[in-house]
């Protein structure tokens, strides 16, 4: 049975995996951050010498887009030198990575979906702190997977799908930006992709772009949450080109995913499996 490590382990992602843990034929040992600190390098060795894990996952981040602006030394700090920290103890105890990146290393200006061998330019300091971090595996580690997923929600902690279902619930009028195009992915399909890449143990090392199919704008994600959870009632959730934020953003960031799909047959659109998420979100209230 193959033994895997998950970093990060109380973040959305990671509970989205221990939420697969029972179903799996793996053996996985979950570390939040109070267990295991990235940037400790000690506490990362002292956890990694005598297990003998097979692989890494990566869920640990600094996530916090806004704030990344003004704590510029803690992202870097995290998604770039506590990454780096991986890679090394992964390439000193012979444990392949995987590593989540993000379409934030993108400028947004292609105006055609990326793909894994595009030009970087992050134009924010999460996304250049998360590219830092990318460019280290390389440097450090052969053995890695680093898939650039983007606009992730789930059931767990934070994310988009959850705040507009508590909007909804509270009847407040939202006002949705229109100004950003990309594609909302669930975790439960980023998951199945991870286990997919564990289980047939010999896809090519390097990056990957993960998302659902297809594209929308933050709008259109909030009109379809609302759809799916009110049958129909959007009325509140309303357009705008005004909504301002501290950290750039790229206007476009959907990801061409030819490579992924040579391999991987799975892909959901994104209004399928935001569909299958707030099913999950009213049956866990029922
Ligand atoms: N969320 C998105 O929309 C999105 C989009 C594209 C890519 N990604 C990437 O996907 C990955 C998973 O994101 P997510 O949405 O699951 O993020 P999340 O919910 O914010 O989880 C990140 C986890 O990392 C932990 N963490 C922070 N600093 C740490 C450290 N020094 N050592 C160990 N753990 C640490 C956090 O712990 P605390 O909560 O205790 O701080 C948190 O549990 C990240 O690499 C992120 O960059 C996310």
């Amino acid at each position: 049975m193959k033994r895997v490590i998950v970093l990060g382990a109380n973040g959305q992602l990671g509970k989205t995996i221990k939420d697969f843990e029972k179903f799996e034929a793996i053996k996985f040992s979950f570390f939040s951050r109070n267990e295991i600190d990235i940037t400790d390098i000690n506490s990362l060795t002292k956890n990694f010498k005598d297990a003998d894990f097979d692989l890494c996952i990566n869920c640990a981040a600094y996530t916090n887009v806004e704030a990344a602006e003004r704590n510029v030394a803690e992202a870097f700090l995290i998604n770039a030198e506590g990454v780096k920290n991986i890679a090394e103890v992964c390439n000193s105890y012979k444990v392949k990575l995987i590593h989540i990146s993000t379409d934030y290393v993108f400028d947004g200006k292609k105006g055609k979906p990326y793909t894994t061998t595009d030009h970087t330019n992050p134009i924010n300091q999460y996304g250049k702190s998360k590219l830092q971090g990318e460019l280290y595996i390389q440097e450090k580690l052969k053995e890695h997977y680093i898939i650039r997923a983007s606009w992730l929600y789930s059931l767990h902690g934070k994310n988009f799908l959850k705040t507009i279902i508590s909007k909804i619930e509270s009847e407040a009028t939202l006002n949705i930006t229109t100004e950003e195009e990309g594609t909302p992915t669930s975790c439960i399909d980023l998951v199945t992709f991870i286990l997919y890449i564990i289980k047939v143990d010999n896809l090519p090392y390097g990056i990957y772009n993960f998302s659902a199919k297809g594209s929308t704008t933050w709008y259109g994600f909030a009109k379809e949450i609302a759809k799916n959870y009110k049958l129909g009632n959007s009325d509140k959730i309303l357009p705008t080109d005004k909504y301002k934020t501290q950290a750039k953003r790229p206007k476009f960031s959907v990801l061409n995913l030819n490579k992924t799909e040579e391999f991987y047959k799975e892909l959901r659109t994104w209004e399928e499996s935001v569909g299958v998420v707030v099913k999950g979100y009213k049956i866990s209230r029922s």
